[in-house]
């Protein structure tokens, strides 16, 4: 009785539009949902820094390459503002990365695609960051207190994320020839992994009913997709880039482009581990952290000398 009752005003509190804190009354149903996504969202946020740091040292200007290690540097503070926000949920970065490590938990499906030359990493920039503050803006909405706060801050700098990715598209778009056919193979072979990244449609979406119950979805899967392939199509043309999608076509009575299916086959198998480089990211993740543990000691051995200091003072 006395769980229903909370779980009733809880509900209430989430219908009134108010944020639930870490310290707040949650059902544990909610909390674990919380921790899966935000955990995700935050393993997400690191391992794509791989494929773009694969770049630094092949960027084609000094100009180029600050541009993208201040953009990596960036993707590395998203991951600890959502780190952060998941451990207020009770559960400790070390389970965190044995839950990444041992593919329990996921990451974005995009992020186990190659980037195999520079027009990839303007892709990266214009298509998945695009998709990403569609996701976002929406996700400052949510009722967890410190995610919707860490969105805030995140879409900020994502907004530059974004503008880097289609500064480089658009200048190799309205290069050469060679560079212009390298834009448009980028944009053929990452167009449809980026319409992945919202996820499966809202009807084969297993988390989405409670999500949007308690507040954490604010618009759907299938809804978040078409308002970013509503605004990139347009961009893509300004640009003199083709979307890989013969079914592509404006409704003037919805409002919105119709397009094609997607090819849900690829999208869980690359979601189940079989991706193009699902073993290569995970590997370097963990070498990355093995390789870290002498880091992580030194500043634990910091800390600690650090608080004996202040009780002894
Ligand atoms: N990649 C990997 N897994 C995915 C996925 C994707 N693109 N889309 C869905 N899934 C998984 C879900 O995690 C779920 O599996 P699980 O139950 O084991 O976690 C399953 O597929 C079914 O999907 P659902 O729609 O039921 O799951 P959700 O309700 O969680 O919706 C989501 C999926 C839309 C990705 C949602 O979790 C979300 O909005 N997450 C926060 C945003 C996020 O994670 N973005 C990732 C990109 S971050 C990024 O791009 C960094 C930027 O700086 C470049």
């Amino acid at each position: 009785m006395e769980n229903l009752k909370l779980e009733e005003l809880f509900q209430e509190k989430l219908d009134r539009e108010e944020k639930i804190e870490p310290k707040d009354w949650m059902p544990e149903k909610y909390r674990k949902h919380l921790i899966r996504q935000v955990s995700q969202h935050a393993h997400s946020e690191v391992i794509g820094m791989q494929p773009e740091g694969n770049w630094i040292t092949r960027a084609p200007s000094l100009r180029h390459k600050v541009v993208l290690l201040a953009k990596i540097q960036d993707e590395a503070g998203h991951g600890l503002y959502l780190y952060s926000a998941c451990e207020t949920l009770g559960i400790s970065r070390d389970e965190l990365n044995e839950q990444l490590h041992t593919g329990k938990a996921k990451y974005s499906s995009i992020f186990n695609y190659p980037t195999l030359n520079w027009a990839d990493i303007g892709a990266v920039g214009w298509l998945v960051d695009g998709a990403a503050i569609v996701n976002q803006v929406s996700l400052q909405r949510t009722s967890f207190g410190p995610y919707a706060r860490g969105m805030v801050r995140i879409c900020k700098e994502e907004s530059f994320h974004q503008r880097q990715g289609y500064e480089i598209m658009a200048e190799m778009a309205m290069g050469s020839q060679e560079q212009k056919e390298m834009a448009q193979d980028a944009l053929n072979r990452l167009w449809w992994p980026s319409l992945m990244m919202f996820g499966p449609h809202d009807a084969d979406s297993p988390n989405s009913g409670n999500a949007v119950k308690w507040k954490i979805k604010r618009e759907s899967n299938d809804e978040l997709r078409q308002k970013f392939i509503d605004k990139t199509v347009d961009q893509a043309k300004v640009i003199g880039l083709s979307i890989p999608d013969p079914d592509l076509k404006w409704n003037e009575e919805r409002g919105h482009y119709d397009f094609g299916e997607i090819n849900w086959d690829e999208f869980y198998q690359v979601i189940n581990g079989n991706g193009p480089n699902n073993v290569k990211r995970l590997a370097h993740h963990k070498r990355a952290h093995d390789e870290g543990e002498w880091v992580r000691e030194a500043a634990t051995a910091y800390a600690r000398k650090q608080t004996i200091k202040k009780n002894v003072a």
